[in-house]
């Protein structure tokens, strides 16, 4: 059978691996893909599906359902979030061709970051404090208010969509005040930022948990703690991340459980209730902190790189499980949270990002790329990466290349990544040296 898989980065890259493993899928397409998509190596199923413009990447996406109708694709997998809230799914849906992806409805539980707050809010989900604003004016007496109750630092996040970036941590009132001018005077994030979210700042550990759904019932995947701060020790500014690692030993199985009992559940019974189904995955990230887990964000797509690092753990059949969230059947998979099985030699996984300079504001692409080839022990997942005249790889965007490691425990998986890390060069490349130690260290 032949699956479609939309997106061009490494999370999309890893999706397609998998999915390529599964005994029954004949062919997956990657649309528009990169360029270490074909494979060479591997199972040589993959393919790229990069002829169509971006036009066609646009509603009402008619060029591309009418493709992958003639093409008999039997399942289409959406990575990205923008495309979801194009309403991509819906149009696949009303093709009637099966579809890993939430429709453009309830795509809202990510891409606005206030409905999110109100759903946590009526469903009694523990979350920052936070304050809605919609204007420069507004921002600096709220900004006022909110650092008296809750002190510095404050947390700035646009509502919308702004792929990982729209949040700023402010440490000062003048740090707030600049804060604001990149939302409402500089308009950065355009009217993804127009109205702004003044939150508390939570203290802790981060956690990503990331789980199938059909709706009604979830199926979780292994936790990881991305590293979202672009310089070691977490510092600098934000990025989409860094860099992953799992199994994560602060979340117990019994932490997990009651996350998925007391906030995943009560949230994709109360989309239900509102007529917002859910069908594809639900991503919360959380932090761990000393008043217990706070929900920081909810995403409604694979996140990118913990796909990377949580999937070439994942032993069972992922298009079997796909399909069977599109039929609403996943009550009959049988899935542990931790899927690596006890007896095999890889239970942990490091995954790190190799980033263009100037990431994440103003990346510099067009780097040539040496060395993917002589790495040994990890999987490598390309993102933004193109082919120049001489056919080598090359950057084009902000973050390039992610490699993945596994091993018996987390040290030998980042021994291992580290060493191929260190094989790859490209002018500018940049990557944290200290992705997964904290999970050594707890
Ligand atoms: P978000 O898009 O809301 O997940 O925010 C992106 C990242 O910003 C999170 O993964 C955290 O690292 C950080 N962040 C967001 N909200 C808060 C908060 N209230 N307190 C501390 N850090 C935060
Ligand atoms: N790595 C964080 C995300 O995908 O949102």
């Amino acid at each position: 059978m032949k699956v479609l898989v939309l997106g061009s980065g490494g999370r999309e890259h890893a999706l397609a691996k998998k999915l390529a493993e599964s005994r029954r899928v004949s062919r997956v397409f990657v649309c528009p893909g990169n360029a270490g998509i074909p494979e060479t190596a591997g199972s040589g199923k993959i393919q790229r599906k990069g002829l169509f413009n971006s036009f066609s990447m646009s509603p009402p996406f008619a060029e591309l359902t009418t493709w992958a109708k003639a093409e008999d694709i039997k399942l289409v997998v959406i990575g990205p979030e923008d495309y979801l809230s194009l309403g991509m799914a819906d149009a696949f849906r009303q093709a009637g061709i099966p579809v890993f992806g939430h429709s453009q409805a309830a795509t809202q539980l990510e891409s606005s970051k206030l409905f999110a707050k109100k759903l946590m809010k009526k469903i009694g989900i523990p979350t920052a404090k936070y304050k809605e604003i919609n204007s420069f004016e507004e921002g600096m007496k709220c900004i006022g208010e909110f650092s008296y109750s809750y002190g510095y630092p404050l947390v700035l996040k646009a509502d919308g969509l702004c792929a990982g970036k729209g949040v700023i941590l402010a440490h000062t009132p003048s740090e707030a005040e600049a804060a604001l001018q990149v939302y409402y005077k500089e308009k950065r994030f355009g009217k993804a930022g127009q109205t702004v979210l003044v939150e508390e700042f939570l203290e802790g550990r981060e956690v990503s948990v990331m789980a199938l759904t059909d709706g009604t019932c979830l199926k979780l995947l292994p936790a990881s703690e991305d590293h979202k701060r672009l310089l070691d020790d977490d510092r600098g500014p934000n990025t989409g991340g860094m860099g992953v690692y799992t199994p994560v030993a602060f979340l117990s199985d019994e932490d997990l459980v009651h996350l998925e009992k007391n906030v995943l559940m009560p949230v994709i019974s109360e989309m239900q209730k509102m007529g917002l189904t859910l069908c594809g995955l639900l991503y919360a990230g959380f932090m761990k902190t000393s008043g217990g887990y706070k929900v920081l964000e909810f995403n409604v797509r694979f996140g990118d790189p913990e796909t990377q690092c949580v999937l070439p753990l994942f032993e069972e059949d992922l298009f079997e499980c796909m399909l069977l969230a599109t039929r609403g059947e996943l009550a009959s998979l049988a899935l542990k949270p931790n899927l690596a099985k006890e007896n095999s030699s890889s239970l942990a996984a490091v995954t790190v990002v190799l980033a263009s300079q100037g990431y994440p504001l103003n990346p510099i692409t067009n780097r040539v790329i040496l060395g993917v080839e002589n790495v040994q022990d990890s999987e490598v997942f390309h993102a933004a990466t193109g082919l120049n005249k001489e056919a080598k790889f090359v950057s084009s965007g902000g973050r390039v290349l992610s490699l993945t490691a596994k091993g018996a425990n987390l040290q030998e998986a980042r021994e291992r990544v580290y060493a191929d890390v260190k094989k790859i060069q490209f002018e500018g490349m940049q990557y944290r040296s200290d992705i997964a130690l904290k999970g050594i260290e707890t």
